[in-house]
């Protein structure tokens, strides 16, 4: 049995006034029983982990270099998000592909690097509109899911995230037919690489668009084990709404 989570991401939003949603968020938040992970922007990391201190609130690194330390101005190192209290680490978000040009095999190394800090890799795939409209989804997600995961996934080292790049932030989203052809090959591809106990224990969250009125008909797709959430992450009243749906799942 998957443990099911609900992680936000904050993005490049957010300075001291926004952790107050935190604050909320964990007052109005009781046993849940799912994973809740926040990913502030670095600037926020350590004080959102410490108002999360003694609350089930898991906080992670929206990025990190796949170097241990050194001459790399502006980078965070996997090390640093665990000494600021991170849990996890997004890797290989679209907009970090896009932005930053970051190919799967950078966001291999990356992983690599979370993971010799005993930090739980949620990495993400996902294909573009051009992509979907090809009918080249299923390839493109096997290719990125070869690519970006190294040898050695496990379910606490784990979480893959599939972030259609054109739902993200576009109020649109796959159909749940859509969702499910995906998740489920995304599985079958877990489970053919890592074998059959590993497969089955990784986490598969879904990303985009995902609202309260929308995440208790996505919550109920076969092999959605949570969902990546945007810009309803942001506001501790939505964010909340989507933790109630998944828990009631
Ligand atoms: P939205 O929920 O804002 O669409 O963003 C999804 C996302 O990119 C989470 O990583």
């Amino acid at each position: 049995m998957r443990r099911k989570m609900a992680a936000g991401n904050w993005k490049m939003n957010g300075t001291s006034a926004q952790l107050a949603e935190v604050d909320t968020l964990i007052a109005q938040t009781g046993d849940t029983g799912v994973d809740i992970l926040l990913c502030p922007p670095a600037t926020l990391l350590s004080r959102m982990s410490m108002a999360a201190e003694g609350h089930a609130l898991q906080t992670g690194g929206q990025d990190c270099h796949p170097a241990e330390k050194g001459a790399h101005t502006g980078d965070v190192s996997a090390e640093m998000l665990r000494d600021a209290g991170a849990t996890h680490v997004i890797l290989g978000h679209s907009e970090r592909r896009t932005d930053h040009g970051e190919t799967d095999d950078l966001v291999a190394a990356k992983t690599v690097a979370a993971w010799s800090e005993n930090l739980t890799a949620v990495v993400c795939i996902g294909e573009s509109e051009a992509e979907r409209d090809a009918g080249t989804t299923l390839d493109v997600i096997g290719t990125q899911l070869a690519g970006s995961l190294p040898n050695g996934a496990t379910g606490p080292r784990l979480v893959v995230a599939y972030e259609p790049v054109w739902a993200i932030g576009t109020g649109k989203v796959p159909t749940l037919e859509q969702i499910a052809e995906v998740h489920d090959f995304i599985r079958s591809t877990l489970i053919a690489r890592f074998g059959e106990t590993a497969g089955n224990s990784i986490r598969i969250l879904y990303g985009g668009s995902v609202k309260p009125s929308n995440a208790a008909e996505i919550f109920a797709v076969s092999n959605v084990d949570g969902a990546l959430v945007g810009g309803a992450s942001l506001k501790a009243a939505d964010f909340g709404g989507i933790i109630t749906a998944l828990s009631a799942a």
